[in-house]
């Protein structure tokens, strides 16, 4: 019998990329969503999710559900038999952290305490958590190992994903019978390379490759490249940018570990290499075949000047390794971005 995963947020970003692979291993992932990030296609699904559908030719479980609603979580979870859970619904603004935090506390924590307790309630005790490489604050060396210090993160953003990762750590300590692995992502982006399911930020973009796409594709004037003054090679920020697909493998990855009763591990997924601001653009020239033009502005409040992975425990651990590059990054989500200019709507 194939087993049965639930996958929350599996309708954002990360989430649709991974209930494709999930499909694509023989599982049989159960979404929900509550479509705070996500736009309604037909016949009741999400459309990235009726895209994954198109994709693999396989029906996709689905069921618009909030996390805090704790009722309908119970309910959920006496209709289906969970071998695993993977966890990627909540919010995730940094800027927007910082305006509403009760609002960033209540829907990430409380969310994740109900999903806990409905697990355990029912017997469920497989857990992979959608961490970031925000928990890891200010590196005090590079690249980042999972040893490095955590904690140090400033905004309510980065800092419920370091309660999270607490609590699930103290829960495993607590009863053995639980397995959790958090996964601390570096920066993913990119899109399957059909071209179908992608990145779709409501409004303006927070994030570079986003913003960066929508200028290349004309959404946008422009990009405010914030910052050209730190210490880098050019002065702009570096980063670990990862393929959404390799990203999503590793969570697959991830799920096989849990079978091994692993308790609480942690896991980097980067690649091991950073690039700035300025070599993504132009790399996303390059992909693109079009001028994205830029201008140099203040730095953002927050930002780091450089931050990448040392991959290389997942490599051991979980048999995982980044495969794609730079250039494969920027084809497939300049393909998503051309073929769907304005996202998953239909203007
Ligand atoms: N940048 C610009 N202009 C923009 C957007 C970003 O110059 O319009 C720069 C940033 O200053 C930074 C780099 O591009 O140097 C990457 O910025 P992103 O916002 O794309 O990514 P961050 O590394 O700041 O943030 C990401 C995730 C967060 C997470 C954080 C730390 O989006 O959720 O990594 O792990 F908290």
């Amino acid at each position: 019998m194939a087993e049965k995963i639930l996958v929350t947020g599996g309708a954002g970003y990360i989430g649709s990329h991974c209930v494709l692979e999930l499909l694509q291993a023989g599982y049989v992932p159960v979404v929900i969503d509550n479509f705070h990030n996500a736009i309604r296609g037909s016949e009741e699904l999400p459309e990235s999710l009726r895209r994954v559908q198109d994709i693999v030719h396989q029906p996709v479980l689905f069921q618009e559900l909030d996390i805090t609603d704790e009722a309908a979580l119970q309910e959920l979870f006496r209709k289906h038999r969970f071998s695993a859970v993977m966890h990627f619904a909540g919010l995730k603004a940094v800027g927007e952290s910082v305006q509403k935090p009760l609002e960033y506390y209540r829907v990430n924590l409380t969310g994740t305490i109900r999903l806990l307790e409905t697990m355990k309630a029912h017997g469920v005790r497989n857990i992979v958590f959608s961490s970031s490489a925000t928990v890891y604050g200010d590196p005090k060396y590079l690249p980042l190992d999972e040893k490095h210090p955590v904690g140090g993160c400033t905004n309510p953003y980065g800092k419920s994903k370091f309660f999270i990762e607490e609590m699930i750590r103290d829960l495993c300590k607590a009863e053995k019978d639980w397995n959790a692995v958090l996964l601390r992502y570096f920066n993913p982006i990119g899109a399957h390379e059909s071209g179908m399911i992608g990145e779709d930020p409501q409004g303006i973009p927070n994030n570079l490759m986003p913003y960066v796409a929508q200028v290349a594709v004309g959404r946008r004037e422009f990009l405010s490249v914030f910052g050209n003054d730190y210490k880098t090679d050019d002065g702009t920020g570096v980063r670990d940018y990862i393929h959404v697909v390799d990203l999503a493998k590793g969570h697959i990855a991830a799920l096989k570990k849990l079978k091994e009763n692993c308790g609480c591990k942690v896991y980097n997924l980067g690649t091991g290499t950073g690039y700035s601001v300025l070599q993504m653009v132009r790399a996303m020239e390059k992909a693109s075949g079009r001028e994205i033009k830029y201008r140099i502005t203040a730095r953002r409040e927050g930002d780091v000047a450089s931050c990448y992975a040392d991959p290389a425990l997942a490599e051991r651990e979980l048999g995982w390794k980044a495969a794609f590059g730079l250039d494969k990054m920027c084809e497939d989500l300049w393909r998503w971005q051309l073929q769907n200019p304005t996202g998953f709507s239909k203007n």
